[in-house]
């Protein structure tokens, strides 16, 4: 029997990947400005260009209703105190919710209300589910020794929008401080 990948796939919670679905990389030099240390960014970037996460997404159909989802695997590192994360995002369809699924690793969700701008930082670990509402940056951290890996399902028409991100940072930072993860403002 044909299996449709569209209906049926497999993932592999430690690698991070999804049979099927191409994996695309976020490098270090993607990250300029992400991180609050630029000199600590600089120093590290002068070192190399390494891979910060994957992200494997699956995406079958754009229909009213549609679901889209997909994986992602943050490395374990740190640019001077802040711990390697995502990018982070408000979805360009500002009312979009999500469900991330927390795989392997530790590691958190740092979510900030467009209007508020109230924070709330949210463990991510295996058998963790956090509901990220409409209208929330969304930006995923490791602060483990291994990689972190969470699967996130949304709205196919949910979109993202980083430039807003760009422009104006989260306004709290995930930083170790005496090796404990401390959410400070940036
Ligand atoms: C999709 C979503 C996640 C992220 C992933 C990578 O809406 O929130 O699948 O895309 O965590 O983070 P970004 O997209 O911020 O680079
Ligand atoms: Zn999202």
């Amino acid at each position: 029997m044909q299996i449709n990948p569209d209906l049926f796939t497999r993932f592999d919670p430690l690698g991070g990947t999804i049979e099927g679905a191409p994996q695309i990389e976020r490098r270090l030099s993607d990250m300029r400005g992400a991180f609050a240390d630029e000199d600590a960014f600089n120093a590290a970037l002068a070192q190399g260009d390494p891979v910060l996460y994957t992200l494997a997404a699956v995406a079958p159909a754009h229909g009213d209703g549609a679901l889209h989802y997909a994986i992602a695997q943050i490395a374990p590192g740190r640019i001077g105190a802040e711990y390697y994360m995502t990018k982070g995002h408000y979805h360009a369809w500002r009312p979009a919710a999500e469900v991330y699924i927390g795989l392997s690793g530790t590691g958190f969700m740092l979510l900030e209300e467009e209007e508020s701008h109230e924070s709330r930082l949210l463990p991510l670990t295996p058998n963790a589910i956090v509901y990220v509402p409409g209208h929330t940056a969304h930006r995923t951290i490791n602060t483990g020794e291994i990689p972190l890996t969470y699967l996130g399902i949304y709205p196919a028409a949910a979109g993202h929008d980083y430039g807003s991100i760009a422009t104006e940072n989260f306004r709290k930072i995930l930083v170790a401080v005496n090796g404990e993860p401390t959410l400070v403002d940036r």
